[in-house]
């Protein structure tokens, strides 16, 4: 209940003091099917929290295409490459004594989110209920203007299963790789170029300093009393005191997003060169829906209205479907990665920046299509299949008890199985009109599940679900958008130029009854 209020609350603050026209008037004088274009620097991201209260930072409505430049908040770990030279990172990363550029960063100033999310972006019309469509058309590595180059940071960070696995040696450790994206034709691989200890070890480096930078901001009030203020003069992270001495912070662990790392560090390791080339499965670790809550929310533990899932599979030529919870679906990405396996298991992908572009299509709570209909969790729609994505927990913040606090300690990858099974169920179900019974069989027969991610606090289950089977349309790469029917599978009894006449038959029936799925 206090959710509810605190949207509608939140809406009246951002309608009544707005500096810019109210989003609805802005929404007003919009023309339909635009193309917009959001570019970052310090004033048009948000640093680790999802919230509805955030002024948005760009107008658009169903139908438009936007152009979104995402920037990686593990660009610190080697300035010279990522940041330098490129004027949008650079003011992001400003830090020096007399401020940041970007001060609030993590959810409530204690270092507990750490994505530079570009956004939010209102959607005209969206209420709770809708679902956003958003087919994504292209995703670019984003080349330094300075170098021409791209790269990327691998941290194998403390919330890394390694973790909890354990050492050969028994030495716990961080180790960041910097990567390089190189493109060959139409692809892109990546190529290991070094590593850096993050502190410690053998050379004595006791990690990055920073200046001590005496911020004093507030997140925007998303209700009454609930004021989130960031001033950083106890300097605790991740539980973590990081006293300031002559002037300067010196980190020993990766604690808290945005740090920067002079090099060199003295535990520069290049021998990883030339052991492997890995081709890039560019894509967005995080992109999500401000959820209906009344303080801005962590943006770590992936929501039912996405966030940071980390699915490779939110890459170009595929469709994400995801639930609106508030109005005007606030929808904020970053967290862009180069390339990672399911599991992301050292804690984070390669990450790096990149340019997206994306098409924006909203299907009110009225009219939803059937794949849609009572959605509770992200879909991501590949050419030949649907992919539910699963966690722990389908939605920690109405599930748990103090959410952003408990969750870490929850992540299990048994029960976000069975949350992945129950959706899966739930929606096949629901979408191709089959018993239980019925379900069970083909996901036991069909259906891939895999393990998302183990590092993001509310770990993360997939299944696959083959499209062909029900004879829905198979959709091209190229634009992830078009619903054209590949060439339907030739019935094993048919051959010869009889197959063919079959084959075409079949592949009408499909087309009708994939018409009759979308309507
Ligand atoms: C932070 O700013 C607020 C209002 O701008 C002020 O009331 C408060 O005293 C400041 N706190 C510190 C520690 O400077
Ligand atoms: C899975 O679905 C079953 C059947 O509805 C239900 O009893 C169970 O609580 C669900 N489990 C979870 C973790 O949601
Ligand atoms: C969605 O939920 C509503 C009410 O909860 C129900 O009437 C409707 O049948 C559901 N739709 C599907 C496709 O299950
Ligand atoms: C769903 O399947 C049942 C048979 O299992 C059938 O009676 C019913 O008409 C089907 N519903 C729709 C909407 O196709």
């Amino acid at each position: 209940m206090a959710i509810s209020r605190g949207f509608v609350l939140a809406a009246l603050l951002l309608a009544a003091c707005g500096a810019r026209a109210a989003p609805a008037d802005q929404c007003a004088a919009k023309k339909a099917g635009e193309s917009l274009e959001l570019k970052a620097d310090s004033t048009t991201v948000h640093w680790g929290y999802f919230s509805d209260a955030v002024e948005p930072n760009l107008i658009a409505s169903s139908g438009d295409e936007i152009a979104v430049e995402m920037i990686t908040h593990h660009a610190g770990d080697d300035y010279d490459k990522m940041v330098k030279g490129d004027p949008g990172v650079e003011d992001i990363y400003e830090w020096t004594k007399d401020g940041q550029n970007v001060p609030m960063r993590g959810k409530s100033g204690v270092g507990d989110g750490v994505h530079v999310l570009t956004g939010p972006i209102y959607v005209c019309d969206a209420e709770p209920g809708d679902v956003l469509q958003i087919d994504i058309l292209d995703l670019k590595p984003r080349k330094n203007p300075s170098t021409g180059k791209t790269y990327g940071s691998n941290a194998a960070a403390n919330w890394g299963y390694q973790f909890r696995a354990g050492f050969l040696d028994g030495q716990p450790r961080e180790v960041i790789t910097i990567y390089e994206a190189t493109e060959e034709g139409d692809d892109v691989y990546v190529q290991p170029d070094y590593q850096f200890r993050f502190a410690g070890g053998p050379t004595g480096y006791m990690g990055p300093t920073t200046p001590c930078v005496e911020a004093n901001v507030s997140l925007p009030e998303a209700f009454p009393g609930m004021e989130m203020s960031w001033d950083n003069a106890e300097r605790v992270y991740s539980g973590k005191e990081v006293p300031c001495k002559a002037g300067e912070q010196t980190w020993e662990g990766y604690w808290y997003p945005g740090l920067i790392t002079t090099h060199p560090t003295g535990t520069e390791d290049y021998s990883i060169r030339g052991k492997f080339k890995a081709k890039a499965n560019i894509h967005i670790g995080n992109i999500g829906l401000a959820p209906a809550y009344d303080s801005p929310v962590d943006s770590v533990p992936p929501l039912m209205s996405g966030g940071n899932m980390d699915n490779r599979r939110v890459m170009k030529g595929n469709t994400l479907y995801l639930p609106v919870q508030v109005a005007g679906a606030y929808l904020s990405m970053g967290d862009a990665h180069l390339a990672q396996g399911d599991s992301e298991l050292d804690g984070t992908g390669i990450e790096t920046s990149i340019n997206g572009r994306f098409k924006l299509t909203l299907h009110k709570k009225e009219e939803l299509p059937k794949i849609v209909q009572n959605l509770t969790h992200p879909l991501i729609e590949q050419p030949d299949s649907f992919v539910v994505q699963g966690y722990t927990y389908a939605d920690y913040l109405s599930e748990l008890e103090e959410p952003m606090s408990t969750i870490y300690s929850k992540s299990q990858i048994d029960r976000a199985m069975t949350v992945a099974y129950n959706q899966t169920r739930d929606w096949m179900m629901r979408t191709f009109n089959l018993t239980e019974d019925q379900a069970i069989s083909f996901i036991t027969i069909a259906c891939d599940f895999g393990i998302t991610q183990v590092v993001d606090g509310n770990f993360g289950v997939h299944s696959i679900i083959p499209k062909e089977p029900f004879g829905y349309p198979v959709t091209t790469k190229s634009t992830g958008a078009a619903s054209v029917p590949a060439p339907a599978p030739v019935p094993a009894a048919a051959s010869g130029a009889r197959g063919v006449v079959a084959g075409a038959l079949t592949l009408l029936a499909a087309a009708a009854a994939a018409g009759a799925l979308l309507a």
